[in-house]
């Protein structure tokens, strides 16, 4: 297995096995919902469908890109589409980057096709890949390699940073993507990988015309502490805890984004809660990642179906209680700032 793809095997290994995430919260325990005692509305008649990039999905949820390009991440990649395609879900795959130098791993990107050939699934590449520009024929590889409904750019300078042969160079990410944007025929999404997208970046990113932004911000898994657990230091390093909170990447961004783009929070989704504060706050759609490879290291196909159930009837009971029939009829109305926390 070359560098990449050892690395990608030790993130997989890290997250599912070990404590990898920040000190600092999302945020969400900030607000709390206004209950609504005389909802007004019949639970069987709530539904969660959402409409996102022109498609509908069974709920507000995406599942975040992850893995990919090592023999580990090939049955990862197959649940996560099987169950996708299964329950209309949209998903990301992870970084395709070693498909281009290694056409021998492209099997582990492929197969998410091949179990969900009908479901929306997003190609991923690095800003860091874009910032000499990228070959049209690259790009074209790494879209048609997967049929890919859109491609996924991630920004991650932290991470890269605290690699030892992560990559150093940043100049030139912005116009790359300015590129990208004209070049493909796919909508392109922008996402941080947990350390957030402030205001002033998301305005720079509609800017440059991508359809959506996944702020990925900090409060879930911590890609210093990751990368701090790979270098096998015990000493906490400051880059640990680094990063915008995800709320605050929400609440700062949803005037920048307004009609210009569509907003997916990230970074710290653990419940339904979180989704359901991420839509009143003026998300169209939530993103997890950490808690699908843990259920799927804990129990399979099963475990992740077990889970999304679980966050489905809560994220029901939600709307129900704040007198809600669809994801859209959620609103800052429906949050109290909790003035203690
Ligand atoms: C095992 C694992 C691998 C990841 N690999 C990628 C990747 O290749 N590309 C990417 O854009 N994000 C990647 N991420 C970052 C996630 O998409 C997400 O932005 C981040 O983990 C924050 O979400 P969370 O707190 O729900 O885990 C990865 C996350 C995990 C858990």
């Amino acid at each position: 297995m070359d560098e990449i793809g050892k690395r990608k095997k030790d993130h997989l290994d890290i997250i599912t096995t070990g404590f990898a995430g920040y000190e600092k919260t999302a945020g969400f325990e900030r607000y709390d919902f206004i209950h609504d005692a005389l909802p007004e509305v019949d639970y069987d008649e709530i539904s969660c469908e959402t409409r996102f990039l022109n498609r509908w999905f069974s709920f507000p949820l995406f599942i975040s890109s992850m893995t990919g390009g090592h023999h580990d991440a090939t049955p990862v990649n197959a649940i996560i589409a099987a169950f996708c395609e299964q329950y209309n879900l949209p998903f990301g795959v992870g970084s395709q980057r070693i498909m281009l130098g290694d056409p021998s791993t492209r099997k582990s990107f492929s197969v998410v096709r091949d179990e969900a050939p009908s479901a929306f699934i997003a190609s991923n590449i690095g800003g860091a890949q874009l910032a000499d520009g990228i070959e049209k024929a690259q790009v074209d590889l790494l879209i048609e390699s997967i049929r890919a409904d859109a491609i996924i750019v991630h920004l991650n300078p932290l991470q890269e940073l605290r690699q030892k042969h992560g990559d150093r160079r940043f100049s030139g990410i912005r116009e790359g993507i300015r590129s990208l944007v004209q070049e493909v025929q796919v909508p392109v999404i922008v996402k941080e990988t947990g350390a957030g997208l402030s205001e002033g970046v998301i305005s720079q990113l509609i800017d440059c015309g991508v359809a959506a932004v996944d702020v990925a911000g900090a409060g879930g898994t911590s890609w210093g502490k990751v990368e701090n657990i790979r270098n096998k230091s015990d000493n906490r390093h400051f880059t640990d805890d680094w990063g915008i909170p995800t709320v605050d990447c929400i609440l700062a961004s949803s005037e920048a984004v307004q009609s210009k783009c569509e907003l997916i929070a990230s970074g710290g989704i653990r419940g339904s809660e979180d989704i359901a504060k991420s839509l009143c706050m003026g998300a169209v759609i939530a993103a997890t990642a950490q808690p699908v490879v843990k259920a799927i290291h804990n129990g399979g196909y099963d475990g992740l179906e077990a889970l999304f159930k679980s966050w489905e009837e809560d994220f029901r009971t939600i709307l129900c209680l704040l007198g809600c029939e669809r994801p859209t009829d959620l609103d800052m109305i429906h949050l109290r700032r909790v003035q203690s926390r």
